[in-house]
């Protein structure tokens, strides 16, 4: 019942408040000064109950949960079940940037739990690095952690993991300051943790609270009989007096002896030469030892290192640090010297850490700079795949994707920069003007806009420079600077090897054409002779890696259509197909929709911006740049675009069956009434549509018209929301949300929004709680020629629907035809959704549950009903609920109502 959810709503924000404040609570009374812990893909913060650590989640670093795997809990870990996993096609490292004090020493740990499918083959093997130094390698056949202690050099530090096979995943990420005793001016790096261990203790792991800096003790069992586990709880710690940073007691009260000698052996080390600093910890848990009784050497690999007598120092305590080169195995064993001594040796706790030299960040200088042209392009391209890719060192340990760079004077520098075909738009950054070590830059293919002078005059060393195919940029190139050592495009839509790929396609194209569609040759023609501009094409410059190669040697255009994204085309191509603009389809606030056949023959809509429209270049761009990065199937893909002779045209698949609007009460209603499973079916996909749109990558997208016009049918009445030329980004922090104008369509607006200019993802909840309300009754939300209590649709319903009159409100041709229950759920669903309060209404991802459910009510109760005759009435109590066990859609597309196999869609 959507009531019922309504009061969860509220409860469930209720309790989140209280847990929060108790959270604030508790952490201000528990010393974990310094403590980050973060649980990756996690709901919520919370506290865990045994270590009473807080833990947040990793929403300010990825705010995208789409690419989460829960992880059965293991027999250590058994507080989270979540893998954040990394899936991108452009991508080569993945990093959480973590706040840090310049100078201090930090300990930093990351868990990686594969889950089950992550072990099945090939599984994943990856590097994880500090900044720029890589210190360890994960592998998904086990479940495993990474241990570094670095000294932070500046405040903020990048925990990031590296390209490799498979897909990187990470569980969670915990930061610790720790006291500079593990680090000295020596050994500069990162110390990777090999093996931490409690000696003595064959019980629990020791770490926070126990361990003030929150290292884990691994309890150890060892092996020979002979060893005696041995454990004092009264033993005077604070005479223990060694420099390094101190075990805690609880580790100290245990320790292994033996009656004559202790061996630890690790034999799967790197198999390259690397330091080891051996950090041994000894106490004389035997109050009767005197000194001389109990001596005895300590080997590394064989080699005598020191001879320890635990009392000989006066305390009753010693620790030191030991450094071996070695590769593959490590030897630590301790050996009761022959003569005099009456005990064997004894060990209370070791840590052996690997030492990864330190590995000079790139340029600090050169990192300000790219950060800023990174943050001046993502101003205009919030959602750009190559920007977002764009984290932790721009250089280091491997570049950026899109950027090359070589090391210069000890650091390393930004020398070439490909973002062609990156779907970037906006003015060109200007901060390009300040990476001076630039030697190539290739920006192609985009739809930047600007001037390209300053950068020629910014960087004299550039010997490369591609900028065509920016419609929008100055196309000239200023004479003064040619030079021979200069190689450059001059702004023209063709540098060479893209032409070469065009040819390619244009081949495979030609002769797809000619096997599979016949069509006049005017038209081949004009594609053969064009074809070098119908494509907007992922090129290879000057070896960048190509994205998906296209398959060009296969005869079909469907194929080379479908590896390519979104088409420039030609305005002779766009006249060719529509006929010179002869059927005209529609028109809207943007212009006039034609309708057309490209060559392949799918049917498509054009839509051409009039000289008059309301709707400028400004919607245009934003269209074209959101419609080029959202794909799903309950929205309107953008085929292509074409702005030749700033003619403004975007280039839609043709949707057969018109719009939801048209189907309600339009013309196409009066042939045929709608029915109500389909009505149904097309609420949910709308729906599914906007929830994709409300989530999109993490940031929310809103729609702004949410109307039935704008929810177009397929051939197979599959819905999908069109016009995405108002959207905007939901506002964030920050951003200064009372600079958009209010948009949206009379009748469907949202009173709060109206008022308060407050824009959210609410608005679109509402305008298409009124088209629940139009797909029940049937009618136009306004219109003014009824009565004129009936002039709003919202304001006429709601009364009804309070009232329990729902009879009267649906749509008179559906009567009969519709299960009483499924239709009370759709009503109170919309009766939520026009709240005039925004917070009181559910959000997309809650309507589209309610949908599906009362889609399944419906599909099932025909069936029902089939057999009890009499249940046609409107008592909704009547009827018993049938047990619905949702699937969860991993193609959405299966709406029972579309079960039957569906013709293939023309892409
Ligand atoms: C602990 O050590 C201190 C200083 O060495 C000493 O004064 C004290 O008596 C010792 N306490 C016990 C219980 O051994
Ligand atoms: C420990 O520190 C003291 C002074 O703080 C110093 O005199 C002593 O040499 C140090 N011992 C070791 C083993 O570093
Ligand atoms: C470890 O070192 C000790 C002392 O040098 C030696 O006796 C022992 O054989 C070594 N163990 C292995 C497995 O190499
Ligand atoms: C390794 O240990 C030796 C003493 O055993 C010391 O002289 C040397 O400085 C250490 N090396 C490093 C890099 O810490
Ligand atoms: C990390 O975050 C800090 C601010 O907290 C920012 O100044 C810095 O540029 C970021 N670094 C990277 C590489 O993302
Ligand atoms: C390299 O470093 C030296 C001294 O640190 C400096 O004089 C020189 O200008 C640097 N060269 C470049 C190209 O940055
Ligand atoms: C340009 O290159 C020359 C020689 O290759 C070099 O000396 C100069 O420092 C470079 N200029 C810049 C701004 O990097
Ligand atoms: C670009 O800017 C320069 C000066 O900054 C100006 O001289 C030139 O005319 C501009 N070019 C275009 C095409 O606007």
């Amino acid at each position: 019942m959507i009531m019922g959810g309504l009061e969860n709503w509220n409860a469930r924000s209720l309790v989140n408040c209280c847990i929060f404040s108790l959270l604030l609570c508790i952490h201000c009374t528990v010393a974990q000064q310094g403590f980050l812990s973060i649980q990756c893909c996690s709901d919520e913060n919370f506290i865990d109950p045994i270590t009473t650590i807080s833990w947040i989640t990793d929403e300010n670093w990825y705010r995208d949960n789409r690419n989460c795997e829960d992880i059965r809990p293991g027999q250590e870990d058994t507080s989270y079940n979540r893998s954040r996993v990394f899936k991108s096609d452009v991508g080569n490292k993945w990093c959480y940037n973590l706040t840090t004090k310049r100078n201090q020493d930090y300990l930093v740990r990351g868990t990686f739990l594969s889950g089950d499918l992550q072990r099945n083959p090939p599984g994943s093997v990856f590097n994880v690095s500090v900044d720029a130094t890589v210190i360890g390698l994960v592998n998904s056949s086990d479940d495993s952690k990474v241990e570094g202690i670095f000294k932070a050099t500046k405040d903020y530090v990048n925990f990031c993991l590296l390209e490799g096979r498979g897909v990187p995943y990470i569980s969670k990420i915990e930061l610790r300051p720790l006291t500079s005793d593990y680090l000295n001016s020596e050994s500069s790096g990162v110390l990777k943790l090999i093996d931490r261990v409690d000696a003595g203790n064959e019980g629990r792991n020791i770490r926070y609270p126990l361990d003030q800096y929150d290292r884990i003790w691994r309890a150890d069992k060892y092996a020979d009989p002979m060893a005696n586990h041995i454990s004092s709880s009264s033993v005077n710690i604070t005479s223990s007096s060694p420099n390094l940073t101190n075990p805690p007691t609880e580790v100290l009260q245990t320790a292994l002896a033996h009656p004559e000698r202790l061996e630890f052996f690790y034999n799967n080390l790197d198999s390259e030469y690397y330091r080891y600093d051996l950090f041994l910890y000894f106490l004389e848990l035997n109050d009767s030892v005197q000194v001389g009784q109990r001596v005895f050497d300590v080997y590394i690999n064989d080699v005598k290192r020191i001879q320890v007598d635990i009392v000989l120092s006066g305390y009753r305590s010693f620790a030191t640090v030991l450094n071996v080169t070695a590769d593959r195995y490590l030897n630590l064993t301790m050996v009761k010297v022959f003569n005099g001594s009456q005990y064997g040796p004894v060990i209370n706790a070791f840590e052996i850490l690997q030492v990864h030299p330190l590995i000079q960040e790139t340029d600090l200088e050169e990192v300000d700079v790219i950060m800023n042209v990174k943050n001046e392009f993502l101003r205009y391209n919030p959602d750009n795949e190559v920007l977002l890719s764009w984290l932790g060192d721009p250089c280091l340990p491997i570049s950026w994707p899109r950027l090359s760079c070589e090391r210069a004077n000890g650091t390393s520098v930004i020398t070439k920069m490909n973002v062609s075909s990156s779907k970037l738009g906006g003015p060109l950054p200007p901060s390009i003007t300040k990476l001076i070590n630039l030697k190539e830059l290739d920006i192609s293919y985009n739809n930047l806009m600007g001037n390209i002078t300053e950068i020629l005059t910014s960087l004299p060393n550039l010997t490369t420079l591609y900028y065509g195919c920016n419609p929008r940029l100055s196309n000239g190139f200023p004479a003064s600077f040619r030079r021979s050592n200069l190689t450059t495009d001059e702004g023209k839509c063709t540098s060479q090897t893209s032409r070469h790929s065009a040819r390619r396609i244009v081949i495979g194209m030609v002769a797809g054409l000619c096997i599979l569609v016949s069509i006049s040759i005017g038209i081949v023609f004009i594609c053969s002779k064009k074809g070098k501009m119908l494509f907007k094409k992922k090129h290879d410059v000057n070896g960048y890696p190509m994205t998906k190669n296209a398959v060009y040697s296969v005869p079909s255009t469907e194929i080379i259509l479908k590896s390519i994204s979104i088409h420039i085309f030609t305005l002779e191509y766009i006249e060719a197909s529509t006929q010179k603009y002869k059927t005209l389809i529609g028109e809207g606030g943007f212009g006039s929709v034609y309708r057309g056949t490209l060559p392949d023959g799918q049917e498509v809509a054009v839509k051409v911006r009039s000289a008059t429209s309301t709707q400028g270049r400004r919607e245009f761009d934003n269209e074209l740049n959101l419609l080029s990065a959202i794909r799903h199937e309950n929205l309107v893909p953008l085929l292509g675009y074409c702005c030749d002779n700033d003619q403004q045209i975007l280039v839609y698949p043709f949707m057969s069956n018109g719009s939801l609007q048209d189907r309600l009460y339009g013309a196409a209603a009066k042939r045929k009434a709608l029915d109500w499973p389909t009505r149904l079916s097309i609420a949910l996909g709308a729906a599914r549509g906007l929830t994709y749109l409300h989530t999109f990558s993490g940031r929310s997208l809103i729609h702004r018209d949410v109307k039935s016009s704008n929810i177009l049918l397929d051939h197979s009445m599959c819905a999908k929301v069109a016009d995405f030329g108002f959207s905007k980004y939901a506002p964030q922090e920050g951003d200064s949300g009372t600079s958009l104008e209010v948009r949206g369509t009379a009748g469907y607006l949202d009173p709060e929004y109206y008022s308060t200019q407050h824009l959210s993802a609410k608005s679109d909840v509402f305008s298409f709680g009124v088209v629940l309300l139009e797909i029940v009754s049937g009618r136009e939300p306004l219109n003014i020629n009824r009565p004129r209590n009936e002039w709003s649709l919202v304001e006429w319903a709601k009364p009804r629907i309070r009232n329990s009159r729902i009879e009267e409100i649906v749509d008179p041709s559906i009567k009969g035809g519709y299960h009483a229950e499924a239709m009370w759920r759709v009503v109170e669903v919309a009766l939520a959704c026009i709240e005039p309060y925004s917070a009181y209404r559910p959000c997309m991802a809650d309507i589209v549950r309610e949908l599906e459910d009362a889609l399944i009510i419906e599909n099932n109760a025909s069936e029902y009903m089939k057999s009890i005759d009499s249940f046609g009435g409107s008592n909704r109590y009547s009827i018993e609920r049938p047990i619905v066990i949702l699937p969860t859609p991993v193609h959405t597309e299966a709406s029972p109502i579309l079960s039957q196999p569906l013709p293939p869609q023309p892409r």
